[in-house]
């Protein structure tokens, strides 16, 4: 594969930086950016079937639907966009507890974002309903058993497919079949899983599946992801005169368009890159051997969680240096790294982590040897 085509992609890596960020946000190849910038030119105004403008809004919000739904294995009538993940899971949390009542359970993780914990918790508490949490195992960062946490009462299970902090992929269609059985509803923050492997909905099993387009080469926008018939069934706050019908329903106030066109560019760039999502995934994989091979000949260096499934995002530790002076020490030979426990406080502290959290690698699309191998060299100098 030729990653230099790939990376002539990315204006920012003009820079000649080498950019282990991107599970904070990825870069943006310039075909999103012209998309965006084109339909800003556009002079859109709202959705509508009459006048060009309008029928271009329209078009481009159904597109971007028909185009993540493609890349997530969705349904496109089923797409809800938002501002961002957490305000997404906010907004379902609130609207799923108006069914929940005292004795009712929902089940979290401590391997997940916040954004996939505080909102249930916060939901369930307000109607009374009992938070239950699933551990992980601190040395490997693999999840606990869910069986015994789950009960006729189990109303949802939340989950990550991805870990933001370790990389664990845990065993998603496992545990949809367990949360099934008892009839809970299953939501997956596959925000983390989406930049770097394929993902598919109907695969997974599971109800709900939430992910973050600024993730993978898009612009910051949330996603959430149902099957129509269930979103049918639930009623989110909204303002009397917008529209009742599913997805819209779920979308608060005017959409932003412009964006929606960067969507439907950043799937088509994974699209386009070799192989798909799937050449992603295997890119990363070779890379994330490379660096963790490279990680073990370095004995001041501790990385944290070993899970058999994982993303290539390394959280790591240097002996007697705080992550910010790894951090430092890095930015100064041009390696750009990111430190803390990125929102993924239950996990930081259930493994734990000091309150400075870990230097976090991560590797994207768009990372080369040679990146690995600047940033092995620059922990060499340091370690
Ligand atoms: C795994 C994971 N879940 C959820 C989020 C929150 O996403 P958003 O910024 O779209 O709310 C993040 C963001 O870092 C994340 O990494």
């Amino acid at each position: 594969m030729d990653i230099s085509a790939v990376r002539r992609s990315f204006p920012a890596l003009e820079s000649g930086l080498a950019r282990f960020d991107g599970p904070g946000g990825s870069l943006v190849p310039s075909v999103v950016i012209a998309a965006v910038s084109a339909a800003m030119s556009a002079g859109m105004c709202q959705r509508g079937t009459v006048s060009e403008p309008d029928r271009l809004a329209e078009s481009i919000t159904s597109g971007a639907r028909a185009d993540l739904a493609r890349l997530i294995g969705a349904d496109p009538g089923g797409i809800v966009f938002g501002r961002s993940m957490t305000a997404l899971t906010f907004d379902l949390a609130r609207t799923l507890a108006a069914g929940w009542g005292p004795g009712d359970e929902v089940v979290v993780t401590r391997l997940d974002h916040d954004a996939n914990i505080r909102p249930w918790v916060t939901a369930a508490e307000r109607v009374g309903a009992t938070v239950r949490w699933l551990g992980f195992d601190p040395d490997t960062a693999e999840l606990d058993d869910i069986a015994p946490l789950l009960g006729e009462r189990t109303r949802l299970v939340a989950l990550t497919a991805g870990s933001n902090l370790f990389g664990t992929r845990p065993d998603v269609p496992a545990v949809v079949r367990a949360a099934h059985e008892v009839g809970a509803l299953v939501f997956v923050d596959a925000v983390h899983l989406v930049p770097h492997a394929p993902v598919d909905l109907g695969e997974l099993g599971a109800d709900f599946l939430a992910c973050s387009t600024y993730k993978f080469f898009g612009p910051h926008l949330g996603a959430l992801a149902a099957a129509p018939a269930l979103l049918e069934t639930l009623h989110p706050d909204k303002l009397l005169p917008s529209t009742d019908v599913v997805p819209e329903r779920f979308e608060l106030g005017t959409l932003p368009y412009e964006l929606l066109a960067g969507v439907s560019a950043a799937v088509g760039f994974v699209e386009s890159f070799p192989g798909g999502a799937a050449g992603i995934e295997e890119h990363e994989a070779a890379l994330v051997t490379r660096l963790l091979a490279g990680l073990e000949e370095l004995p001041a260096v501790t990385v944290h969680g070993r899970p058999a499934r994982r993303t290539p995002t390394v959280l790591l530790t240097v002996d007697g240096v705080a992550p910010a002076d790894v951090q430092r020490h890095l930015a100064d030979v041009g390696v750009v790294v990111t430190t803390g426990s990125f929102y993924a406080l239950e996990a930081a502290r259930h493994a734990g982590l000091p309150s400075t959290g870990g230097v976090r690698v991560g590797l994207s699309a768009y990372t080369s040897e040679d990146d690995v191998d600047r940033l092995l060299a620059g922990l060499a100098t340091l370690a």
